[in-house]
C-alpha cells in the first residue's frame, strides 16, 4: 500500500516502438516486483503457438499496424483479472488507442486498482531504426540485447536462459517506418488522456538504460 492507502502502483510505460520499453520493464519489474504485462510479448506467444489469436495478429503484427482493439483489450482483461491484490502491474505497449485507455479505467476501477504514472519514453526516429536493426531477443524468456550496443556473451544464445535469440519479423526497416507512422497517428494522441489527469512524466529515452532505470525510479519514489 502506499503513502495514501492505495493499494497497486500500476504504471505505464509509453512510448515509440524502439524507445526501450522493454528494457525498461525488465529492470523495473526486477527491482519492484512489479507484474510485466507486455501485449506484444502476449502476441507473439500467440503467435508462435499458432492459436486463433495468433493467426489473426499476426497479419497485423507483420505489417506495422495494430491489433485490433477487441482482441487486444480481452487479453489485457483476462491478465489484469489474474492479478492477486497488491501486486502492481507495468503495461508495457498498452494502451495504444483511446478506446483502450478508456477500456484500462474501467478494467482496473473495477479491481479497486489505479494508474500512478504514465511514464513516455522519448527518443527521435533515427536512433529508433538502428536501435530496432540490431535488436535480437530470446525465444525462449524475452530478454532483449542490440548486436553492437547490448550483445549476448556468446553470438545468438542468451546469456540468461540459454535460448535462441532471433530478430522479430516486424524489425525490418520497412516495417519499422509502417509501425512509426501508426505510433504517431493512433497511439501518441493516447498521452493527452493521461495529461488530462495529471499522471503524465516524461523522459529522456537517449540515456544509458541504467541512467534511465535510475530516473524512472526516482519519479515513481
Ligand atoms: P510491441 O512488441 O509492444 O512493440 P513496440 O511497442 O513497437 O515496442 P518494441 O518492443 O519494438 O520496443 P521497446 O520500446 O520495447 O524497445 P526495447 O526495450 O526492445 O508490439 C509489437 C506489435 O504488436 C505492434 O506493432 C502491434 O502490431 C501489436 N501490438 C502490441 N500491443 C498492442 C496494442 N496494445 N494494441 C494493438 N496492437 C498491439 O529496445 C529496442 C532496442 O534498443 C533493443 O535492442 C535495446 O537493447 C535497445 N535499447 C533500449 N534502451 C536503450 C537505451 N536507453 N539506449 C540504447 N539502446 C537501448
Amino acid at each position: 500500500m502506499d503513502k495514501n492507502g492505495n493499494k497497486s502502483q500500476d504504471l505505464i510505460l509509453f512510448g515509440p516502438p524502439g524507445a526501450g520499453k522493454g528494457t525498461q520493464s525488465e529492470l523495473l519489474c526486477e527491482r519492484l516486483g512489479l507484474f510485466h504485462l507486455s501485449t506484444g510479448d502476449i502476441l507473439r506467444e500467440a503467435i508462435t503457438k499458432g492459436t486463433e489469436t495468433g493467426k489473426l495478429a499476426k497479419q497485423y503484427t507483420d505489417s506495422g499496424r495494430l491489433v485490433p482493439d477487441e482482441i487486444v483489450v480481452k487479453i489485457v482483461e483476462e491478465k489484469v483479472g489474474g492479478v492477486g491484490g497488491n501486486g502492481g502491474v507495468l503495461f508495457d505497449g498498452f494502451p495504444r488507442t483511446l478506446p483502450q485507455a478508456m477500456n484500462l479505467d474501467e478494467v482496473l476501477e473495477r479491481g479497486g486498482r489505479h494508474i500512478k504514472w504514465v511514464i513516455s519514453i522519448l527518443v527521435d526516429d533515427d536512433k529508433i531504426i538502428s536501435r530496432l536493426e540490431g535488436r535480437r531477443m530470446c525465444r525462449q524468456c524475452n530478454r532483449i540485447y542490440h548486436v553492437a550496443t547490448n550483445p549476448p556473451a556468446k553470438e545468438g544464445i542468451c546469456d540468461v536462459c540459454g535460448g535462441e535469440l532471433f530478430q522479430r519479423n516486424d524489425d525490418r526497416r520497412e516495417v519499422i517506418q509502417e509501425r512509426l507512422k501508426t505510433y504517431y497517428a493512433q497511439t501518441q494522441p493516447v498521452l493527452d488522456h493521461y495529461r488530462k489527469k495529471n499522471l503524465l512524466k516524461e523522459v529522456d529515452g537517449a540515456k544509458d538504460p541504467q541512467e534511465l532505470s535510475r530516473q524512472i525510479l526516482a519519479i515513481i519514489a
